[in-house]
């Protein structure tokens, strides 16, 4: 089989996948009760957070038993992102876990996969939207099988950002201070609540920018949707050497081409790091 047929059908397994996955925690809000408990004290976690979890990763696991997996509920060890040589699935079961349990649509499936620490398929699914982003490497990016592309934005001053923060509150001052910088020379912020979400708004216009700090399962995904876009993907600060870009979650960036080196700019500004 060429790699291309196989990414292909790849990027099919990871749709289906990502949909089943989709209709299991819309069933599991609008059927049952939500059972939330806290992760590290104060990380939101509901029954459908494992729920979906399992079952994504349970999936893979009998299709490619040989593949090593990334997942944020069951299966979160970081350094498997370093381990180059089987290939890797990164997991989200839910983006948008706050969403999700206070009743908002803004809720997404994310499952990305990679070899040798480059995401060459990525699907983003809301099932309560409705939409499924959907990116094969060198194939572009579609939304519900349509082409998107970035806005085009080339000016930060009418560009819309989006961007998040941590559930811990112990270091949130660098990043107040970027939110200021980015405020007062952007048009305007939007907080979704889903950092795969966001970069696949950017991904097809519905957004020029996004930053912030994650893991790899929250925008591994996304990330190649984005670059299938056309828009620009990078990081505002230094990626350390032979960490793989795709997975590196600090100071990311991502936008229309035009105005990235501007934000870019903006941020390490607010950061200092110039
Ligand atoms: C969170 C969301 C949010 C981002 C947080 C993530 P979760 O993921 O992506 O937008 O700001 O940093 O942890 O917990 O809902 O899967
Ligand atoms: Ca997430
Ligand atoms: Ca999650």
């Amino acid at each position: 089989m060429s790699d291309s047929v196989f990414l292909q059908e790849i990027t099919d397994f990871t749709e289906a996948l990502a949909r089943e996955a989709g209709e299991l925690i819309r069933h599991e809000r609008e059927e049952n009760t939500l059972r939330t408990d806290y992760k590290h004290q104060t990380e939101l976690v509901t029954h459908a957070d494992v729920m979906a979890d399992e079952f994504i990763t349970g999936t893979i696991r009998e299709r490619f038993p040989h593949h090593r997996i990334l997942s944020e509920e069951t299966m979160p060890d970081l350094s498997q992102a370093e381990e180059l040589e089987t290939p890797l699935w990164i997991v989200d079961p839910i983006d948008g876990t706050v969403n999700y349990a206070y009743g908002h649509p803004q809720v997404a499936v994310s499952i990305a996969y990679a070899e040798k620490g480059n995401v060459r398929a990525g699907v983003v699914h809301a099932p309560f939207a409705g939409e499924t982003f959907r990116a094969t490497e060198g194939c572009g990016a579609t939304l519900n099988g349509l082409p998107v592309r970035h806005s085009g934005a080339t000016n930060p001053r009418q560009s819309l950002f989006a961007t998040g923060f941590p559930y811990t509150k112990d270091n949130l001052e660098p990043l107040v201070q970027r939110l200021n910088a980015m405020i007062h020379q952007c048009r305007d912020l939007r907080r979704i609540g889903s950092a795969a979400l966001d970069i696949c708004w950017v991904a097809c216009g519905r957004l020029d920018i996004y930053y912030e700090n994650v893991s790899p399962w929250d925008f591994a995904a996304a990330r190649l949707i984005a670059k299938e876009a056309g828009a620009t993907v990078g990081h505002f600060g230094e990626v350390p050497e032979g960490y793989p870009a795709d997975l590196y979650g600090r100071d990311i960036l991502i936008s229309a081409p035009a105005i990235w080196e501007a934000v870019r700019a903006i941020l390490r500004t607010a950061s200092n790091y110039d």
